[in-house]
């Protein structure tokens, strides 16, 4: 049977999503929703377009995408869980306590899925997570200045940077979220994934680098039991280099990553799964 598809945005990644649903044999699109419904005639037909979010049920979906705006998560991801799976594709929603501990309550029936993006190697950092062996968590982002979507007051000492590199922001994540919403989604997956550390433990540093014309990096250090000071505790670091357009916000990597994603957003159960 075909997995029907709720597609909730309609920018980059909501029109990618859609063609990849409509090129696949295995999903079909219930329905496709964007803020402003111009957006949508011409591209898309009208038998799938949404003009309530509210009617979402109508439509009878197996999962819901959001690919808008991390405001949805609040306003709309409780009633999304009661009636079909949920991607959240703007974790950093997640930043907000009270957003988290309502979205975690209401996955008793369907699965809370959230793409890992660009941090690596999730399903093992959430395994040590479980298991209580997750010590520490720091992921670092470079970016060229043009790169990053910035929130006062990061926004102004990114717009001053001329030749150098500069550490726009190194503490926890939490406070990082609302500062660049669009650039830490892969920081808000990793502190999904840490749970035992969560936003408040996972350590998340942005560098503004104006000679990363070519490239996002994405670095993610991990530790484990064992000594730090004596330098025999387990660690893991790992560097991702994702080709990207200086000015995009999202590396092209990213997208293919967010399709497997959704692919994998099923058949999981209840709770909180890193898809
Ligand atoms: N998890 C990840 O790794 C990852 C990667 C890239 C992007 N994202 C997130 O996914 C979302 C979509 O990314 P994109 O690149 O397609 O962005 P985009 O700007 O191309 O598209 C966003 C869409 O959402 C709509 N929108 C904007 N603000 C809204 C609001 N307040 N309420 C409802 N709709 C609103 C816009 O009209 C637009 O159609 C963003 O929140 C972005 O941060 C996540």
């Amino acid at each position: 049977m075909k997995r029907r598809i709720g597609i909730v945005g309609f920018g980059h990644l909501g029109q990618y999503l859609y063609n990849a649903a409509f090129e696949r044999e295995d999903l079909e699109v219930a329905f496709v929703w964007n803020r402003t419904s111009e957006t949508l005639k011409g591209k898309v037909p009208d038998e799938y377009i949404l003009k309530d979010l509210a009617d979402f049920a109508e439509r009878k979906p197996d999962l819901i995408v959001e690919v808008a705006h991390p405001v949805i998560s609040g306003q709309y991801g409780e009633s999304f869980l009661m009636h079909a799976d949920y991607m959240v594709g703007s974790p950093t929603a997640l930043a907000d306590q009270a957003v988290e501990d309502k979205l975690r309550a209401a996955a008793k029936h369907h699965g809370l899925y959230i793409p890992s993006g660009a941090f690596w190697g999730g399903n093992d950092i959430q395994k040590m997570a479980d298991r209580g062996s997750l010590k520490g968590l720091r992921v670092t982002m470079r970016k060229h200045p043009s790169s990053f979507k910035l929130n006062s007051p990061l926004k102004e000492k990114n717009d001053e940077i001329e030749d150098k590199q500069v550490v726009l922001y190194d503490g926890p994540v939490r406070a990082l979220c609302p500062l660049a919403p669009n650039n830490v989604n892969t920081m808000a997956a990793a502190c999904m994934a840490a749970h035992n550390l969560g936003f408040d433990k996972v350590q998340g540093c942005i560098v503004s680098d104006p000679e990363l014309t070519d490239w996002h990096f994405v670095e993610v250090e991990v530790t484990g039991p064992g000594d730090v000071q004596a330098g025999k505790a387990f660690t893991v670091s790992t560097i991702r280099k994702n080709p990207a357009k200086v000015g995009a916000v999202t590396g092209s990597a990213t997208y293919a990553s967010f399709l497997s994603s959704m692919i994998g957003a099923m058949g999981r159960g209840s709770g909180v799964h890193l898809c």
